[in-house]
């Protein structure tokens, strides 16, 4: 009898579970979606300590740190290297496979996308986009494996990010002896901070908070936001038009805010609405940024809106918006990709020439 009503009461609480509806929490009116439908489309599954089961659908790498001599296509080396043994992040960095002798190139420190809650710097298609802009640009990049949301909500990956800026500048005066790669590739004075999606916003508030430490020697020269995961409590146009997307729904927005904001935290929280932020001088003071969106994608608006606010407050602003496209375009099509690589590459030359 009681083991009839715990099984009763069971079903009954799943399906509150899975039968309840996601509430904007906006006025507009947005299709309704259940959890479920959310949690099948990212592939998790949510644990009863509030942490995540991921699904692996995009296979994760190794790091590739010797020269395959069989190899036809190995355009840079990588290794990973602890980073922050509290929180067990680390850095995957990349070089050229044949660097030019005595030349110095510049660090990207890149933050991968994800939505805050998914992938690593091991899932393969942010290993083959740092190998390609190592040996494209040339760069050295230290790929950064931050902490995810909900298990650690922001600022925990801003934090991460600031690990790896502090590590550069240790890396500028050899603490430790530094690592050999950098030592030998790396202008200090060169810094980017790069990142894609999650990673963009990561970068936005990482370089925000780097104004308030002293990095000498290096410097943060610039700043690359490609199609930046920001949001806010009213829907923007492109967000309403996109609801339905393919990549970033609305209705998986919502959740993948509820993860990774602040308990309680609504949508116009700072670290998701990057216009909130108080300080303006702050403002002023960010190095020279490159934000890219495509008008396929949803959050294409808020891109468009952070780059006038910029603009607006005097940071040195290039932006480039596609037609069509998607979010995620470079990591499926190959011209998109070459097209970004090629930007990026004309961005940081003309920053630092
Ligand atoms: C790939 O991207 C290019 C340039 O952005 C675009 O013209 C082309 O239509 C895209 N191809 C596919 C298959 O989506």
């Amino acid at each position: 009898m009681a083991m009839a009503i715990y099984k009763f009461l069971l079903l009954f609480l799943l399906f509150c579970q899975f039968g309840q509806k996601i509430i904007s929490s906006d006025e507009q009116k947005t299709p309704t979606h259940t959890l479920q439908e959310a949690y099948d489309a990212l592939g998790i599954k949510p644990n009863p300590d509030g942490s995540l089961t991921r699904e692996i659908r995009i296979p994760m790498v190794n790091a590739t740190p010797n020269i395959e001599p069989t190899s036809t296509t190995q355009i840079a080396l990588s290794k990973d290297i602890p980073l922050n043994p509290f929180t067990k992040t680390f850095i995957r960095l990349y070089k050229p496979l044949n660097p030019k002798k005595n030349s110095k190139i510049p660090l990207i420190i890149y933050l991968h996308g994800g939505d805050f809650v998914l992938f690593s710097a091991k899932t393969v298609i942010f290993h083959e986009f740092c190998n390609q802009i190592s040996a494209q640009f040339p760069a050295v990049v230290a790929s950064v494996e931050y902490r995810l949301a909900p298990e650690h909500r922001l600022p925990a990956a801003f934090d991460d990010a600031m690990d790896a800026i502090i590590w550069a500048r240790n890396q500028a005066v050899c603490v430790n002896g530094g690592d050999a790669w950098m030592k030998q590739l790396v202008d200090f004075s060169h810094v980017f901070l790069l990142g894609s999606s999650a990673g963009g916003n990561i970068v936005y508030h990482a370089a925000l908070r780097a104004l308030d430490l002293n990095l000498s020697p290096i410097k943060i020269r610039g700043l690359i936001m490609n199609q930046a995961y920001f949001g806010g409590v009213h829907r923007t146009e492109s967000e309403i038009r996109l609801s339905e997307d393919a990549y970033v729904p609305l209705y998986v927005n919502d959740l993948l805010w509820s993860y990774a904001l602040p308990k309680n935290a609504n949508r116009d929280h700072v670290f998701c609405n990057p216009l909130m932020i108080g300080d303006l001088g702050k403002i002023r003071r960010l190095p020279r940024v490159l934000i890219k969106g495509d008008e396929g994608d949803p959050l294409v608006d808020r891109e468009k809106l952070l780059a006038k606010f910029l603009k607006g407050n005097g940071v040195q602003v290039v932006s480039i918006f596609n037609g069509g496209g998607n979010h995620g375009i470079e990591l499926s099509n190959t011209t998109a990709a070459q097209a970004l690589y090629d930007a990026m590459k004309d961005f940081i030359l003309s920053t630092i020439n």
